[in-house]
């Protein structure tokens, strides 16, 4: 009866916790939250913690703090880097949604990625606990990746799903809602940037830190040759000299530059596909493939990737936002979930 009347005044919450951005979705409300999952951290005269800013201004702080501030992205590659800061950032992001309206101890549904140990789960589950959470679930990746791209998972059909995070790109195929076959690789976009970073490096002497280098793939990055070069300029440090320097970089230089990386995330799918079951290999030739993630948004990739496995692939309406979605939409089954096996 009590947790009945808790109920009512709760409102339930959806987390999704990624390497690169963090979504709170409010039951009833959508999307409250949208940053990434970066925590700048100052440390005092006794070497203590303390939070600086979390999100998008702590993001803006990266490589250009001085010596007593970090910038720290507590997950990377998909596993949690810093337990305590990853703890601090749940807390962070549970307290401002909790802000927003008043919340009485919420159920938490929280979507982490694939490839987390039991004791890493363990810690987000406590660091939601510590927040106030009256419950929480966990749910992996592809399948909320799947829910919210509006897959029909729960059919005795095929699908598959690459979602391409900035940690780790993970390969589902999904059929009566549950996992059937996945894949999880430490590449994505933050390996990327470092590609496009060491590229630049190699080729033109110049060095830019990992943001600029996020920029130009998003600026004019492309997996495919355009018919068109799009071209920008890059400012960084000549890495002989040590002066600031500025060089024209091309679409074409952003796709030799992360050629590597994106060849690794096609023999992953190939391999996937291999090992589907024939039945399941039959439907997802006729459902073809969906792409979600910041990565689905790489020029050309849906076109690379279909020509490398000579079917369909089609970009989730937003890609983005579709793991905090699908994380949404389990929130919405949350009392059907209580008895399966997401809650470990
Ligand atoms: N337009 C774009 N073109 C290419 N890449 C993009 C674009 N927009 C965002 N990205 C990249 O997408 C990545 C972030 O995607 P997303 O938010 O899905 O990751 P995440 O969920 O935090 O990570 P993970 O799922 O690995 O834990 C970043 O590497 C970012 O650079
Ligand atoms: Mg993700």
């Amino acid at each position: 009866m009590f947790k009945k009347l808790m109920g009512i005044f709760s409102n339930d919450m959806a987390i999704d916790l990624g390497t690169a951005n963090t979504l709170v979705l409010i039951k009833d409300q959508g999307i409250s939250i949208n940053e990434p999952s970066v925590v700048a951290i100052q440390y005092d005269k006794y070497g203590q913690e303390h939070i600086l800013a979390v999100g998008k201004e702590a993001k803006d702080m990266v490589g250009k703090t001085p010596g007593n501030i970090k910038a720290i992205r507590p997950m990377k590659d998909g596993v949690i880097a810093d337990f305590n800061v990853t703890e601090m950032m749940i807390r962070y992001f549970i307290e401002k949604a909790h802000k927003r309206k008043s919340f009485f101890s919420p159920r938490i549904i929280i979507c982490v990625p694939y490839g987390l140990t039991q004791v890493e789960r363990k810690a987000v589950k406590e660091s939601a606990i510590n927040a106030g959470a009256r419950y929480v679930y966990l749910i992996e990746e592809p399948m909320a990746a799947a829910i919210g791209a509006g897959l029909p998972i729960k059919e005795p059909n095929g699908n598959l799903v690459v979602d391409i995070g900035g940690g780790t790109t993970e390969i589902g195929v999904i059929s009566l809602g549950g996992l059937v076959l996945s894949k999880s690789l430490r590449v994505a976009g933050d390996k990327l940037d470092a590609s496009i970073a060491n590229y630049i490096k190699q080729n033109f002497n110049l060095l830019i830190g990992d943001r600029v280098a996020e920029e130009l793939k998003i600026k004019i990055g492309t997996a495919v040759p355009l018919e068109e070069d799009l071209i920008t300029l890059v400012r960084g440090r000549d890495s002989v000299e040590g002066a600031l320097a500025s060089i024209e970089i091309s679409s074409e230089h952003i796709r030799e530059a992360m050629k590597e990386p994106i060849r690794e995330i096609g023999e992953a799918l190939k391999t996937v596909l291999e090992d589907t079951p024939p039945e399941l290999a039959g439907d997802i030739v006729e459902n073809g493939i969906v792409l979600t993630g910041g990565g689905a948004l790489i020029r050309g990739l849906d076109k690379y990737l279909s020509n490398l496995v000579k079917l369909p692939v089609y970009i989730a309406e937003e890609p983005l936002l579709a793991v905090a979605i699908g994380t949404g939409k389990a929130l919405d089954e949350i009392d059907l979930l209580q008895q399966t096996s997401y809650e470990d």
